[in-house]
């Protein structure tokens, strides 16, 4: 721990765009707890390969993450930005958690069936892919794992696994907790579903106004409202609990109090959710385009974070080997 502050661990996969459900769901969260907590924050590779990729395009994918984050205000002086694949521990202490990790749970995980469905042959690493996360978590000994509510049921699951791994081998790793932040489940275009790449239904998080307009506008509004003229319900409308995140207070009342009464349509309340989007994030954008044109101050930030996370992981790793009994390691 850093000056005797508490440990933040989250990781991200890079899986594709940021989106605002990423943005609204962990970052803001992620750059806010900086403030208060060791905070380590972990681009998580080897988790995206367990479902189909180009090889070919990873290294570019992880390079626009690391941007996005940056670009989101996390500032490499006040937290701990790496890739998971730069520090091999990630993967050893999962092999060891593998050895308490129930099978029959790992099955019944909520995300594991949902991608298991959408893959022609489950491959092992699917399955195992929570256990992976438990190494993230408890190889820094993070007290405070912030999340969207999609995760909730993996935090569990590494409780359970700290828990049997401590009665089998010694009060050793802390059941870490979920820090669900205010964006805890963004409902992507559809008005329906999480907003996910894999859904197809994301608002890109770097996305200038007129590309921002060109998904807003097929998002979907209030299913009873057909006409222009039909009164609509805000407390139904996806677009209208975005604009809960966007719009100030004030300009949010009287779209809520126009909607009602059908003096605005659906057209003109997305057009002023993009422009608030659209100016909201400017500053991000701003900050992305800088970073994207010193791809090696990006690669230097991910490499010190690589060794500040590697210093940490490599002592957790040769205690549990020695704690397990096998071979011993020096740290
Ligand atoms: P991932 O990459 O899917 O998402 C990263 C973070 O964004 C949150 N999130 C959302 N929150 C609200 N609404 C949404 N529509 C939405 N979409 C994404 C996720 O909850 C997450 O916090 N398994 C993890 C990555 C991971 C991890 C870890 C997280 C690996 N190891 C250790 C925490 C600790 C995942 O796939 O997140």
């Amino acid at each position: 721990m850093t000056q005797g502050k508490s440990r933040v661990f989250s990781g991200i996969q890079p899986s594709g765009e940021l989106h605002l459900g990423n943005y609204l769901g962990a970052i803001q969260n992620w750059v806010a707890l900086t403030e208060t907590y060791d905070c380590i924050y972990c681009i998580v590779d080897l988790h995206a390969v367990t479902i189909p990729y180009q090889p070919s395009e990873l290294q570019d994918r992880i390079y626009q993450l690391a941007v996005g984050l940056l670009a989101s205000g996390l500032d490499p002086d006040r937290c701990t930005l790496f890739v998971q694949s730069a520090v091999p521990e990630h993967a050893e202490l999962q092999w060891l958690l593998n050895t308490v990790a129930p099978l029959g749970e790992l099955s019944r995980m909520t995300q594991f069936k949902d991608k298991s469905d959408r893959v022609d042959t489950v491959n092992a690493g699917l399955l195992n892919y929570p256990v992976l996360q438990a190494a993230d978590i408890l190889l820094y000994h993070a007290e405070h794992v912030p999340v969207g509510e999609d995760q909730r049921q993996h935090l569990e699951l590494t409780r359970e696994i700290a828990r049997r791994w401590n009665t089998r081998f010694g009060d050793y790793f802390p059941e870490p907790q979920p820090l669900i932040g205010q964006g805890k489940r963004i409902l992507g275009l559809d008005g329906a579903s999480k907003m996910s790449k894999s859904q197809s239904n994301t608002i890109p998080l770097l996305a200038d106004e007129e590309e921002l307009w060109s998904v807003i506008r097929m998002a979907v509004t209030d299913p009873a409202r057909v006409r222009r003229d039909d009164p609509g319900n805000p407390d139904v409308c996806n677009v209208f609990s975005l604009h809960g995140h966007f719009t100030p207070p004030a300009e949010r009342d009287e779209i809520d109090g126009l909607c009602r009464t059908a003096g605005i349509g659906c057209v003109d309340c997305k057009r002023r959710l993009t422009a608030n989007i659209a100016s909201e994030l400017a500053p991000i954008r701003e900050r992305a385009a800088e970073l994207l044109a010193d791809p090696d101050r990006v690669w230097d930030i991910l490499n010190t974070g690589a060794k500040r996370a590697r210093s940490i992981a490599s002592i957790t790793l040769a205690e549990a080997y020695e704690r397990m009994g096998l071979g011993r390691r020096d740290p």
